[in-house]
Formats: C-alpha cells, sequence, structure tokens
C-alpha cells in the first residue's frame, strides 16, 4: 500500500513540474512514506529524518531550499511528536491527506511554521486523486495496484492500522472498473487489487446493490487486456463462499492467495481479537482448496503475542506443518502504543521472540524452497515485467508471484510467455523460454 500512495503522490505532483529522483541532494523535495506497523519501522523514521536535515542544511547554506516532508502512517499516528522531535520538517500529513499535497505545499512557500495534515477521510481523497497515468510508478511494465478498499474495522489487538489507515472504505464499483480499463488501456495485464482489509470490500455498484470481492473480481476479468487477477491482504473471516468460488470459476484470478492466520493456537487468536479459530482457517484453506486445487497460500505470523506460551508457539508449528506455505512474512510481536495489547503484563522475552521466530522461519523456508523445487521441470505462464541487469536479462512473475530469471528478446517485454522452468533457489526461478503465448490467459 505505501508502494502505491507514494506513486500516487507522485502522479499528484507531476502537474506542479516535480519529476521522481533517489538523489536527496538534487531535489527540491523530500518526501519519507513511513510505516508504523512495527516499532522498528518508526524509529527509522528520526534516524533518517537527522540525515535529511543535514542536506537540506547544507542546501540553505548554498542559498536553495528543500522542503522535507513526512508522509504515511507514522505521520498520522505521531504528527505532533514528529514537529516536536524534528522542527526543520516543513510538511506532516497522514495517508488521507495526499491529494492535498499542492495546496499543503504553496502553504509551506507562504511559510509560516510547519503544515500538519492528518484528516480522515479516504473517499474525499479518491475524489481528488488524478487519473492513473502512463510512466507513473503505479503502472510500471504490464502490473499495476489499484486501490479497491482502505482501512480497516477489525481492530485486532496487536495492530495500529485501524488508529493509522481509519475506518474501512470501500470505493464505488464504477470508479474500480474505470481504472481497471485505464490500466487496461495503458498496456497493463495484471492488476493486484490492494486493501489494507481487501476482501471486506463491499462497494457500491449501480443501482445501489452492495458488491462483494467476488463478484467485483467478476467484472474485472470481463475488462479486456486484464489477463491475471490478484488481491491482497485479506482477513479469513471474510473469505465468502462468492469468493471462495470466484478461485475455481475465473481463470485470471491466480492460484495465490496471502491470508494471514498470525497464529496456530486458538487461545492467542482470541487473545489478538481475530475472528477465526486455527480449525476455521483450516476449513477454509480446504474449501479453496475444492473450488482451485493448484492454489498455494502464504501468510503472516506473529511469534511471542504477550501469554504465548510453548504450548501455544507449538500450535503454530502443527498449523504450518499441516496446511504448509509456499512463502510467509513472520515477526516478533512488537507493542505498539495505544493498542490494547500493548497494555497487557503478560509481555514475552526478547529471547524467546527470537528462538521462536527462527523455529518458525526455518520451517518457512523449507516449506517455500521445497515448493520452489517442486516447480522444477514444470512449464509455467510468466509475466515478463522487469528487465534484467544485463542485456537480454528479464525477470518475470510465475503465477505463485516467484520471481522466475531468463534470456528472453527485448519485444516480449511486458508479456505472457510459457517458461520451461530449469533451476530453483530459496526465493527465485530460473526458467527458458518454450512457447510464447501472445494476448490469451494461459494460467
Ligand atoms: N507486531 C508484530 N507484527 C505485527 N503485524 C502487525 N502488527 C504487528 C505488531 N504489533 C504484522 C501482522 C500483519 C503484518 C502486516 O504485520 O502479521 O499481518
Ligand atoms: Fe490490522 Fe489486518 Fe487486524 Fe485490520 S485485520 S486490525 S489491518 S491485522
Amino acid at each position: 500500500m505505501n508502494v502505491y500512495d507514494s506513486d500516487r503522490m507522485a502522479d499528484v505532483l507531476r502537474p506542479l513540474g516535480y519529476s521522481l529522483s533517489n538523489k536527496p541532494d538534487d531535489s527540491d523535495m523530500v518526501i519519507l512514506n513511513t510505516c508504523h506497523i512495527r516499532e522498528k519501522a518508526a524509529e527509522k523514521v528520526y534516524s533518517e529524518l537527522g540525515r535529511m536535515n543535514k542536506i537540506k542544511t547544507r542546501k540553505k547554506n548554498h542559498g536553495s531550499n528543500m522542503i522535507l516532508a513526512v508522509a504515511g502512517c507514522v505521520a498520522q499516528a505521531e504528527g505532533d511528536e514528529i514537529l516536536r522531535r524534528a522542527p526543520f520538517v516543513d510538511l506532516v500529513f497522514g495517508p488521507q491527506a495526499y491529494h492535498k499535497l499542492p495546496e499543503m505545499i504553496a502553504r509551506v512557500s507562504r511559510a509560516t511554521g510547519a503544515v500538519l495534515n492528518t484528516d480522515f477521510p479516504a473517499q474525499v481523497k479518491f475524489d481528488h486523486l488524478p487519473e492513473v497515468m502512463l510512466g507513473s510508478g503505479v503502472v510500471e511494465g504490464s502490473s499495476a495496484f489499484l486501490t479497491v478498499q482502505e482501512g480497516c474495522d477489525k481492530f485486532c489487538a496487536f495492530c495500529v492500522v485501524p488508529y493509522t489507515r481509519g475506518a474501512e472504505y470501500s470505493r464505488p464499483v464504477s470508479d474500480i472498473i474505470a481504472e481497471a480499463r485505464r490500466l487496461a488501456d495503458l498496456g497493463v495485464k495484471e492488476v493486484t487489487l490492494l486493501g489494507q482489509n481487501v476482501n471486506s470490500y463491499h462497494g457500491v455498484a449501480i443501482g445501489g446493490t452492495e458488491w462483494g470481492l467476488g463478484r467485483l473480481i467478476r467484472e474485472i476479468a470481463e475488462v479486456r487486456g486484464i489477463e491475471r487477477i490478484r488481491y491482497m491482504t485479506s482477513y479469513p473471516a471474510d473469505m465468502d463462499e462468492e469468493l471462495i468460488l470466484a478461485h475455481g470459476e475465473i481463470a485470471a484470478l491466480m492460484p495465490f492467495l496471502h491470508l494471514p492466520v498470525q497464529s496456530g493456537s486458538d487461545k492467542i487468536l482470541k487473545a489478538m481479537n481475530r475472528r477465526h479459530g486455527s480449525d476455521h482457517y483450516r476449513q477454509i484453506v480446504g474449501r479453496l482448496v475444492k473450488a482451485r486445487p493448484d492454489i498455494a497460500l502464504s501468510s503472516d505470523f506473529i511469534v511471542g503475542f504477550p501469554g504465548e506460551k510453548d504450548s501455544d508457539f507449538d500450535s503454530t508449528m502443527k498449523l504450518v506443518k499441516e496446511v504448509g506455505f509456499i512463502q510467509a512474512y513472520s515477526f516478533k510481536y512488537s507493542p505498539r502504543p495505544g493498542t490494547p495489547a500493548a497494555l497487557l503484563n503478560n509481555q514475552i522475552s526478547d529471547e524467546v521472540k527470537t528462538e521462536r521466530l527462527k523455529i518458525l522461519q526455518d520451517e518457512l523456508n523449507k516449506q517455500q524452497l521445497v515448493f520452489n523445487k517442486s516447480c522444477v521441470g514444470r512449464t509455467m505462464p510468466v509475466l515478463l515485467d522487469r528487465l534484467g541487469r544485463f542485456n537480454g536479462q528479464m525477470i518475470g512473475r510465475s503465477p505463485y508471484m516467484q520471481p522466475v530469471h531468463l534470456s528472453a528478446p527485448e519485444h516480449l517485454f511486458g508479456t505472457i510467455v510459457n517458461l520451461h522452468i530449469d533451476v530453483a533457489q530459496a526465493n527465485s526461478l530460473a526458467g527458458s523460454l518454450e512457447a510464447v503465448n501472445h494476448g490469451k490467459n494461459v494460467a
């Protein structure tokens, strides 16, 4: 979501004459787009701000100005704190305010102190953002993000998202379809529907009815040119029948799903305020596999949530071994100010968290490698969406999101080709061209 947001900020700023630069020293403005999900991410902001202030000061001494802005969820959660700890910052704004960047920049230029904007209305933002453009990061190559939903009402006990991103908001169906068509016209073949809680999507369609994500995906699959559809991130309890069946019925829907379970212990899931137990999760997976037998899963895990005993962690390991994940993210629990779990007094020591994380990650890495190896010898449709470092090298994505390295003539860039998978590594595959498929869905 932050990658998408950064790209949209660039879109908003382009008409003002700004263009993207990766060198702060040469830049008129630096925006730190921040993440507040775990403590480490939030801490980084302040050290990075110190570094940027040095550049800002150097530029000032040479008579030029640099606007320094902090965007994203740290800005949302700690706006005043940022201005207190880093008074040299010019602009602080939350995830719902970046459509107002031109206005905020004008205010900074008139310069009477820093500008703080941490309002919440997601709808207003979407109504005021420019159309996605070619050349913007959102539409790089032939794969694009499309935000369908923002915010979250679930209030998991560990999570800051409901506080930083605000209440759940689903964009209207017609806006999303119009954006999907525009993306397809720009040459996009794969869309990833984005939302903090994407499968709780309940947007209003023409006639005033509400559509869930399954119905929306069906409609997007009808958009000519869109050959692949993905969505993230999903909440297990919101996997309804229509969405599960869509996996079996819509060929464009890729057979790979990120479905975070967080823990395999019912006691911990309850304490986390998750609305699913471990067996409920197993059932959902069973129904998905029934609908789409070649589906594979990825997940998020938190170890060391307050009160997690060895037996709870064992339940997580049991679930991991039973379900099998081809990819996963796992984290030590990080207490976030303002969330209920941070106040619990049965916190787990860092030592125990480290130990559990290592055991979990060893198993997850093993499963990922086993899956990657099982791909060797298979033919897979791969979307060639990145150029490699050397001439003739390209990197594509398999249906399972594995990066696939290959040599290919340049004219194939942006197309889906059938590749023979020759080599598997921990995090990627290598393949060779077998047959080329133009424009048809082969997944
Ligand atoms: N501590 C550790 N991990 C967290 N996540 C969210 N909040 C926390 C926290 N306080 C993880 C969850 C979520 C992912 C995006 O980040 O696993 O699914
Ligand atoms: Fe956070 Fe996801 Fe829980 Fe919402 S559903 S509170 S985003 S972990």
